[in-house]
């Protein structure tokens, strides 16, 4: 399913000192902060932190979907070695939505609500790789299976109100898979979701990721859904990386005071949602 073969050696992302700042009337809010990450190919990169600590506006900034008071101030972010500063709008347009894909939090957000799902899905292919109808129909069928939805033929012919949250939300997966993007960001894409749906979504994340290749960032503030879909872990703390590294490491060194609070104001797993409180950290 993936393109010709990548180079194992090559990043697939590097962010590098990265630091985003919104500027409101009230003057600039510094979001992320030297922010540093690399995702190599095939590979999981979870993201967490508290609310507010800047995990979204990395992964907007990677999109380059900050609207018109975020910039990037600081650092830069390479895509498949090249810098994305450098690169013109034809080619960032070219990037986004197709080799790089964000998937978000509610997926009505992605869907079209007047078109039916199999329609929406076949222009993925007609559009990107001018493939004849037929074949459209075929690949959008194949991904409605991977993303193991039940009757996928009738899934096709269905209004995505017809669908519950979470077949929304793997119809969105299977959307962005077909455009085989070599990236997938999803920002905590389950919790709009119900707990025993959001373990499903995880579970077919994660099988997706091995199955295709992708490299994927996973952004989310639940530490639990990280742990089980990911490689690799970065842990944010008021708009900087405080932690990274692969999941057993970041482990171990949790040991350290510092790090034991940032991993206790986050929900662990098996943790209800809501029965742990969150305690502060200080620091601004
Ligand atoms: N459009 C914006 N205008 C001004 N400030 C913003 C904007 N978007 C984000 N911020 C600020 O940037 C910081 C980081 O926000 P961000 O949305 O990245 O956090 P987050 O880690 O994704 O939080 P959550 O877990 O709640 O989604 C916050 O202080 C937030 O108030
Ligand atoms: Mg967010």
């Amino acid at each position: 399913m993936n393109e010709a073969v990548r180079d194992p050696a090559q990043p697939i992302i590097e962010i590098e000192n990265l630091s985003i700042s919104f500027f409101t009337r009230k003057g600039e809010i510094p979001a992320v902060m030297d922010f540093s990450c690399t995702v190599m190919p095939g590979e999981a990169m979870g993201i967490v932190g508290e609310s507010g600590c800047g995990k979204s506006t990395v992964s907007l900034g990677i999109m380059r979907d900050l609207s018109n008071i975020g910039k990037i101030v600081g650092g830069r972010i390479k895509f498949q070695g090249r810098d994305m500063g450098e690169m013109s709008d034809e080619e960032l347009r070219a990037i986004r939505g197709n080799k790089i894909a964000m998937i978000y939090q509610e997926p009505m957000a992605s869907l079209n609500p007047a078109m039916k799902i199999g329609q929406q899905l076949m222009e993925v292919p007609l559009i990107h790789d001018k493939v004849s109808k037929e074949e459209a129909y075929n690949r959008a069928l194949e991904m409605v299976r991977a993303v193991k939805l039940p009757d996928p033929e009738r899934m096709m012919r269905s209004y995505p109100h017809q669908l519950s949250g979470g077949q929304q939300q793997r119809i969105v997966i299977a959307m962005a898979l077909l455009s085989k993007p070599a990236l997938l960001l999803l920002d905590e894409p389950t919790t709009a979701l119900d707990v025993t749906v959001e373990a499903g979504i995880v579970e077919l994340v994660k099988g997706l990721g091995e199955k295709f290749g992708t490299s994927m960032i996973f952004v989310s503030h639940n530490l639990g859904l990280i742990l089980e879909t990911c490689d690799r872990i970065t842990v944010m703390y008021s708009g900087e990386a405080v932690e990274t590294g692969k999941i057993e490491d970041v482990f171990d060194r949790m040991r350290h005071p510092y790090t034991q609070g940032l991993f206790r104001s986050i929900p662990l797993p098996g943790a209800d949602k809501n029965s742990r409180p969150l305690i502060s950290i200080p620091g601004q």
